[in-house]
């Protein structure tokens, strides 16, 4: 695909990272994956990272380089890094000095390309003001995936990955870096890594926060019931359609359209949510004769349940803060988008008060 060595850096090396990054690591085409990780650095140092996957089995990647830091990937590597792809939680800053934009500054060339693999709204601008000349490409998945040991991912189910150019310095080449990385994931086997424009790209991601802001809240709230459990409750599953309606109305206000009819309607999601119990699910894995190792029979949970649970911060701002805000900008009621909004921020500034009061620890 490439004479000379195109290089990929992954900087958030989680479950997400972990999976995509091993996908797109194609040595005999010349694509080299690097990895810059942090708590599990020691871990996939020693032993590359063990994949247990639902889509291609089991196998085990080993990273051109991997860094326990991005200063470190600056300084040690020396390398004009062709993509950097950014797979952390996407969560506020604790300081003005570590913004993820800023993390990512010392590894950014002026030919790199910079895609981001979150969830949420909004996750895009804050690189566009550090970066105005780079392309920036916006990517939205639904792989099930999870980090079960350090240097151990398992993917549960679903590969699909869309991806758009964001913003002006995308609009001339963008499109150009956003077909290669498309080409790259699909050559790596990731068949439905689907190319979109800027506003295809940000109706994929409005439609996925309309399911993230209502189901992962909502389990939250009810003290970590699964999707499949919300939508059969009578009471939960007219909140989650009613949340789901707010958010979908809400985008074809942002984005001036209406919403494209591929996309699944809030009943049809519900009605999906519901095959996915967890007997389906296991039923299902036994039939592909691929089940992983490992499985805690959660998965159906969502992930911000169990940062919930494990006391770590909540992609709050991003899933529900961004909406809130989108909607007082144009001036649309997204009345229960809001209250959850303000009991989680609460909830979360409180438990973490109380962990500081109890262990007298600086968070
Ligand atoms: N997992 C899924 O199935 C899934 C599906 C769809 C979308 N998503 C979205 O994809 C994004 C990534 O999720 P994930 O599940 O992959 O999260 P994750 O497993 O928690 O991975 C995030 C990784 O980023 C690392 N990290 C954070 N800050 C860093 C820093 N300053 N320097 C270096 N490394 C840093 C973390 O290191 P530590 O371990 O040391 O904290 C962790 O390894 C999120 O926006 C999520 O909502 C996830």
């Amino acid at each position: 695909m490439s004479t000379k060595p195109l290089r990929i850096l992954i900087v958030g090396a989680g479950a997400v990272g972990l999976f995509y990054g091993s996908r797109l690591h194609l040595p005999e085409d010349n694509i080299l994956v690097s990895l810059v990780c942090r708590s599990n650095y020691n871990a996939i140092k020693a032993n590359g990272v063990k994949l247990l996957t639902h889509s291609f089995g089991e196998y085990t990647f080993h990273p051109e380089n991997t860094f326990n830091s991005v200063q470190q990937a600056a300084e040690l590597a020396n390398i004009q890094w062709d993509y950097v792809v950014v797979t952390t939680k996407a969560l506020p800053p604790t300081s003005t000095d570590d913004s993820e934009a800023n993390l990512v500054k010392p590894v950014v060339g002026k030919d790199t390309t910079i895609v981001l693999i979150q969830n949420g709204i909004g996750i895009e601008k804050p690189y566009t003001d550090v970066f105005p000349h780079n392309v920036l490409l916006s990517a939205v998945t639904v792989v099930s995936a999870e980090q079960i040991e350090q240097g151990i991912v398992r993917q549960n189910r679903w590969t699909r990955i869309s991806i758009g150019p964001w913003g002006i310095g995308s609009i001339s080449h963008g499109r150009e870096r956003n077909k290669l990385f498309c080409d790259i994931l699909k050559k790596g086997g990731v068949k439905d890594a689907e190319e979109y424009d800027e506003r295809g790209l940000q109706f994929v991601r409005w439609h996925k926060i309309a399911i993230n802001a209502s189901f992962n809240p909502s389990s939250v709230l009810s003290n970590g019931a699964a999707n499949s459990d919300m939508a059969a409750d009578p009471l939960l599953k007219t909140h989650i359609l009613g949340t789901m309606r707010e958010i979908l109305h809400l985008a074809t206000i942002v984005l001036q359209s209406p919403l494209p009819s591929k996309f699944a309607t809030p009943e049809k999601i519900i009605e999906s949510t519901l095959r996915n119990t967890r007997k389906n699910f296991d039923s299902n894995q036994q039939k592909s004769q691929k089940r992983p190792v490992k499985d805690d029979g959660e998965s159906s949970r969502p992930s911000m349940w169990y940062d919930w649970a494990q006391g770590r911060p909540m992609e709050l701002e991003v899933i529900l803060g961004n909406v809130v805000r989108e909607a007082e900008r144009v001036r649309v009621d997204v009345p229960r988008v809001q209250s959850m909004y303000a009991l989680l921020c609460m909830a979360q500034a409180r438990r973490d008060a109380e962990r500081k009061r109890k262990t007298g620890a600086r968070l």
